[in-house]
């Protein structure tokens, strides 16, 4: 599978950056390559990120008392990761305590990605270690979730954000590692759906409409808001994963300390994450601290036009129609 010759058909269109012709291939991918990507099972990847989510779903074995903390890219994966460990690890990890690990790990190292850039190195073998309830992370949209994860009723958290601010976000990431990823060419990629992942309409619309018909299931969390009532949600995720503040915590102040230990400043501040690079995507080195660029809402104000905002709204408004989400 790893040398499979849609891939490297798929690597070499998406090296020659321009749109291939829609061709049927097998194991559902269809060989379309629009900038760095390919469309798989109807949502853009990167080949490297591919590869890995077909290995995922042939090979990976979930357990019911899994979590998984679902994400878009760049909707804020960073800080659920660190709250979602901190809170789950608080027995074990004192939230004030000088050795936490979110002192000296980057919060992306600290739950693991399904599909890891180069699965196939970095074999699934290596989840089934983990002591059970497992904590992991994915962006895999729900048409490409292994049937397992639903079948054995694992649990999802699930964060998006306003689709400007993502793909600002995003823009400004994949920027600082190609040259060729202009605002202009970015914004029509986006438009068109076409960024990892994407199109995220498609992504956000999947787990709203789940966490309404499975409630228990999926908690569905939108930045924006976890950033105007951090508590709040920092109390609804400890109860989601199962494991609640006490009244005792709760008057110590405990859920105050969490939100400050994750929050945007304080992370950023940490050497672990302000310095060095890493290679998390795939064959692309970023620098840890590209994780933690403003942390704001609202920040596509300084950087979209007006017709450019007008445009994604429209687009997302026409895609989200009817379901009762909105941005
Ligand atoms: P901006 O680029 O708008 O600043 P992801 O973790 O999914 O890649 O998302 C990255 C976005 O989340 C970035 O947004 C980043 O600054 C923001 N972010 C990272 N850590 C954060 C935190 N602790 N609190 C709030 N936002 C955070």
């Amino acid at each position: 599978m790893t040398n499979h010759p849609l891939f490297a058909m798929a690597a070499a269109q998406s090296e020659s950056n321009h749109s291939g012709v829609p061709e049927e291939g097998a194991e559902g991918l269809v060989a379309e390559a629009r900038g760095a990507w390919v469309l798989y099972q109807g949502c853009w990847l990167r080949p490297p990120a591919a590869q890995s989510v077909m290995i995922v779903q042939e090979h990976f074995e979930a357990r019911p008392d899994d979590t998984f903390l679902l994400t878009f890219p760049k909707c804020g994966t960073t800080w659920l990761k660190a709250l979602a460990f901190t809170v789950t690890n608080r027995s074990c990890h004192a939230v004030t305590g000088d050795g936490h690990p979110l002192l000296s790990r980057h919060p992306q190292d600290l739950v693991p990605f399904l599909e890891a850039p180069y699965r196939q190195l970095h074999p699934l073998a290596d989840l089934e270690k983990l002591a059970s309830p497992r904590l992991l992370s994915t962006h895999m949209p729900l048409t490409l979730l292994p049937p397992c994860m639903s079948s054995l009723g694992c649990r999802i958290v699930y964060l998006c954000r306003n689709p400007k601010d993502v793909f600002v976000s995003l823009w400004q990431f994949i920027s600082k590692v190609n040259a060729d990823y202009t605002m202009d060419k970015a914004f029509e990629l986006f438009s068109d759906g076409v960024c990892p992942y994407g199109p995220i309409w498609e992504h956000n619309l999947g787990f709203w409409k789940k966490s309404i018909a499975e409630s228990d299931r999926v908690l569905f969390l939108k930045y924006d808001e976890m950033m105007a009532e951090p508590v709040k949600h920092v109390l609804m995720l400890a109860k989601f994963l199962c494991v609640p503040f006490t009244e005792e915590e709760v008057s110590r102040g405990v859920v105050e300390d969490v939100v400050h230990l994750c929050s945007f400043d304080k992370l950023r501040s940490v050497p672990v994450n302000s310095s060095g690079v890493t290679d998390r995507i795939g064959g692309v080195p970023m620098e840890n601290s590209s994780y933690f660029r403003t942390g704001k809402v609202g920040d596509w104000e300084n950087h979209l036009t007006e017709e450019m905002a007008k445009k994604l709204d429209a687009i997302v408004e026409e895609k989200l129609r009817g379901s009762g989400l909105m941005f």
